[in-house]
């Protein structure tokens, strides 16, 4: 064993060292706090090495960590960056988070019509990396959209508009982003509380008051199992609620793709459409029931949001916070060059449209990107015209792909082999539930 007060590479003396740290998580130990707050922040200024984290994160993901434990990680990560405050606004606050999913759009239409009905939402969000979409990326299919905005201006739209989706800024927990990139090349990015922790403190540094939690479970989500998503959301609730967030949970399915399209601006199409009053019904019901939860978690539980999608007023709000960030709300969306049709080959009904094959075909047609400094196409994707339980004929189209480089049908082609299946009439479809479950606080 070493011992403590070893010079880091800064020179400078350190309390603990980093070997000890990994023995006694490899071990199966608790981190005492002060061991936590010290490794977090020794490796966020680059005196624990990068192999050093990766043992560490190695022996979380395999003998786990304690709730208070994991509540020390994630205020340690926090403190590496700057904590934004919002307590000063006229209007209570909430924010929404979805652990990621295939034609997830669902913050589009969710900002705005929370806004309408007087709560603020601050949403910091990212770029698509993979086959799920980015916020930002279908925002920016806006002609003049901004996604960059300062502390100061994002406070005085939250103030005047009510609703801002802006990108994160580099301030806020620098500790997760550089964890997550060493995650994500040592077989760690599962690790469940290094997943809570990267998430909740990013939300929690954001300086929301309440916050819903979207966890997505199936094949196009980071959950494959109920079991799995519900203890992720689980200890992502406990964190919000430690840290003194009002934080709920909705279980949700990703099997199937959400509404009726995945890639940018087809998305916002369909986001408008529900702004509108319209729109698919399952994207209509997700965003009504975390509409529900962010008002009342926020203290406005008798707002009905539904409502305010019906009379406008969410529209309105939305109008006002693209405008507010530059978009030109009346500009025609771009559209892709290019579009091929993909058909039932027999009558019947459709029981399967898998979400990873759909979302990674849209990725495959330039919506997405491969590497972060990639650029996207705006008006690439995937579009399908019948969900699980609709009948379908021969000849009829189930999808159609859209993108500016012809030459990417082929492989979107290839990953969409087996992922659409349509069964005879009349055979028992099993179709899952959009709502699976909830978690919040005891
Ligand atoms: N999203 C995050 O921000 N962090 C994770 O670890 C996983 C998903």
């Amino acid at each position: 064993m070493s011992a403590p007060g070893t010079t880091g590479t800064t020179g400078t003396t350190e309390p603990f060292d980093a070997v000890d740290v990994i023995v006694a998580k490899r071990d199966g130990h608790r981190l005492s706090d002060a061991q936590v707050d010290w490794v977090v922040d020794a490796y966020t200024r680059g005196v624990v090495a990068d192999e050093q984290m990766s043992a560490l994160a190695m022996a979380i993901l395999l003998n786990g960590m304690g709730r208070d434990e994991v509540a020390r990680w994630t205020a340690a990560m926090i403190a590496t960056g700057e904590r934004l405050d919002f307590s000063g606004l006229s209007r209570p606050t909430a924010d929404k988070h979805s652990t990621g999913g295939v034609g997830d759009k669902i913050t589009l239409p969710l900002a705005p019509l929370v806004a309408a009905c007087g709560v603020a939402v601050p949403q910091l969000s990212g770029r698509g990396l993979g086959h799920t979409g980015g916020t930002l990326d279908k925002l920016e299919s806006i002609p003049g959209w901004r996604a960059a905005l300062s502390n100061e201006e994002m406070t005085a739209q939250l103030e005047g508009v009510g609703a801002v989706i802006c990108q994160a800024g580099s301030g806020l927990a620098p500790a997760d982003r550089k964890l997550y990139a060493l995650r994500d090349v040592t077989g760690t990015v599962e690790a469940i509380p290094l997943i809570a922790s990267s998430i909740m403190s990013k939300k929690i540094a954001e300086g929301t008051g309440a916050l819903v939690l979207d966890v997505k479970v199936g094949t196009g989500a980071f959950m494959k199992s109920l079991e799995q998503a519900r203890e992720l959301a689980r200890a992502m609730v406990d964190l919000g609620t430690d840290a003194g967030v009002r934080t709920v949970a909705l279980l949700t399915d990703m099997s199937t793709p959400l509404g009726l399209t995945a890639g940018n601006a087809l998305e916002v199409r369909e986001s408008l459409e529900v702004l509108a009053g319209g729109g698919p019904a399952d994207v209509v019901e997700l965003t009504v029931a975390l509409a529900r939860e962010m008002l009342a978690a926020a203290g406005r539980p008798d707002e009905d949001p539904a409502a305010a999608l019906a009379d406008g007023r969410a529209m309105d709000a939305w109008r006002a916070m693209i405008g507010a960030q530059g978009g030109d709300v009346d500009a025609p969306l771009p559209v892709a060059r290019e579009t091929q049709t993909v058909v039932a080959e027999a009558d019947g009904v459709l029981a399967r449209l898998d979400a990873y094959a759909v979302g990674l075909a849209a990725w495959r047609l330039g919506a997405g990107r491969a590497r972060k400094e990639d650029p996207v196409q705006a008006g690439a994707g995937v579009e399908w015209h019948a969900r699980p339980g609709d009948a379908v004929r021969a000849g009829q189209p189930l999808l159609t792909l859209h993108t500016d480089t012809p030459e990417r049908f082929g492989r979107a082609q290839e990953a969409l082999e087996g992922a659409v299946e349509v069964v005879p009439a009349g055979t028992p479809v099993a179709l899952t539930p959009l709502l699976l479950d909830r978690v919040a606080a005891p």
